[in-house]
């Protein structure tokens, strides 16, 4: 197998000296496939033009490893830089055209570190490439009476006529209207699929996210990965993750985990759901809609493992009909399927309305324990310990239920205090999955036929 074209490891970088030196990237580490789209996003000032810099050669990396088109940059000469920096396409926000040449002129520029390269077929490549981004008709115009996106157009033309291996973006369509910011990334990602060629693109544009094979995510210099089941609203996630056969691999696989696995997975799984809410606004996507929903029931199930218990049930507040439903409950046989109760009915009930946990040792000697779930699915309930579910703004919008503690005992306090802990992320991941879906219990209870 070939090197990737990009393969970044630890990278750090610092700018100012003395007591100005300020780090601006901390040990970020990732890598660009062949062919591949990787959008690069983040808030302002995060390092996103920095490592995109550092990756273009157009800066010298002091620290980790910087490894683009089989070169290492880090303590490069000047020749190695050079010679990278010609197989590669850069754009910029502001297109940089020179208003003194003309629209081949400014196109044939991006030849000029192409000595090998005839004046005949540096003009013919360009208009080629033109013609390529659409413009063939504007060949004679004056890039100066040209509009922002024919400009973009321009500045894509001059970035591909060197048929470069990479090309590096840095928001190319901020100055432009949505249409035009449209059209030149799907002409982007045309040519890149044409050509092979990888593409690093910054964005702070959410319109555009889904060119992305992948997308990567920069804050206060460091890295946070989407997991790569997260990582984008393409059609090709949707029909990995979407499938009954991913649903099963994704539940054998938590339930072969151990401890030490999990809790780290959770904790990404929880640090994603939330980045995916705040970073991207993709609220309906599909792909992560359905993995979350996934993990819900497999965690919870693996919360059940971990603190000996015979079930481990998830309830959601419906405030519109004032009841209480199950995301995820297992019958005696350990089949799933949906309880639906009053909202203050039960032990469940009095948790979501008090806010407060409860630990109950025999559930059938207390006055809140209402036993008509165990008629309906044949469960004999021993013992409850349930503590309540908070939104980010500290709300109840559920409960989270243990039942039976194993070896005939009571949950105690060391329980009580680990299931506070592991719910406190679960809360995050469900409350994103319900926000995703406000009315999906609707359709789950019609599936489960109740
Ligand atoms: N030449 C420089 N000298 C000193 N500090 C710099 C320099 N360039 C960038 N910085 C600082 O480094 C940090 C990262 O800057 P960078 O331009 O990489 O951010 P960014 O993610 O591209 O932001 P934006 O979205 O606003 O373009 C910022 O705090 C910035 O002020
Ligand atoms: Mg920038």
């Amino acid at each position: 197998m070939s090197v990737p074209p990009v393969v970044i490891e630890g990278v750090s970088h610092y700018f100012g000296a003395g007591e100005l030196r300020k780090q601006v990237l901390n040990e970020v580490s990732c890598g660009v496939e062949a062919g591949e789209i990787v959008i690069l996003t983040g808030p302002s000032g995060s390092g996103k033009t920095t490592l995109l810099t550092l990756i273009g050669a157009l800066r010298s990396a002091q620290e980790g490893s910087v490894q683009v088109l089989g070169n290492e940059l880090l303590g490069a000469d000047t020749k190695t830089l050079t010679r990278v920096r010609r197989d590669i396409g850069y754009i910029f926000q502001l297109h940089n055209l020179l208003d003194f040449l003309s629209t081949t002129q400014n196109v044939e520029m991006g030849l000029q570190l192409h000595p090998g390269v005839s004046k005949s077929e540096r003009r013919e490549r360009a208009n080629a490439m033109l013609e390529a981004v659409g413009l063939g008709d504007k060949i004679d115009m004056d890039p100066s009476r040209m509009s922002g996106g024919q400009k973009q157009r321009v500045a894509i033309a001059r970035a591909l006529v060197t048929r470069p291996r990479l090309i590096l973006a840095d928001e190319p369509t901020a100055s432009l209207d949505k249409k035009s910011g449209r059209d030149v990334v799907e002409l982007m990602q045309g040519l890149a699929r044409e050509n092979n060629v990888s593409v690093v693109l910054v964005t702070h544009d959410n319109r555009i996210l889904d060119v992305a094979d992948r997308i990567i995510h920069l804050e206060d210099g460091e890295l946070k990965s989407f997991s790569d089941a997260v990582v984008s609203n393409t059609e090709h996630m949707m029909n990995l993750l979407a499938g009954q056969n991913r649903k099963g691999d994704l539940q054998g696989v938590i339930a072969d985990m151990t401890e030490e696995q999990f809790i780290p997975l959770l904790r990404q799984i929880t640090q994603d759901s939330q980045q995916l809410l705040d970073v991207t606004r993709l609220a309906s996507n599909a792909a992560f809609e359905s993995m979350l929903d996934q993990a819900l029931d497999a965690f919870t199930q693996k919360v059940a493992d971990i603190l000996d218990a015979e079930r481990a049930t998830l309830f959601l507040l419906d405030r519109e009909h004032d009841e209480l439903w199950s995301k995820t409950a297992l019958d005696a046989e350990g089949r799933s399927f949906t309880i639906r109760i009053p909202s203050d009915r039960g032990i469940v009930g009095s948790v979501v309305s008090s806010g407060r946990g409860v630990n109950v040792s025999d559930a059938y000697a207390d006055p809140r324990f209402d036993s008509s779930t165990d008629q309906e699915t044949g469960f004999r309930t021993r013992n409850v310990f349930c503590t309540p579910l908070l939104d980010p703004s500290g709300e109840v919008f559920g409960a989270a239920q243990l039942l039976n503690k194993r070896g005939g005992v009571d949950f105690d306090r060391a329980d009580e205090d680990r299931f506070d802990e592991l719910m406190k992320s679960m809360g995050v991941i469900l409350a994103s999955w319900a926000s995703m879906a406000p009315r999906r219990e609707t359709s789950s209870l019609a599936q489960s036929g109740i």
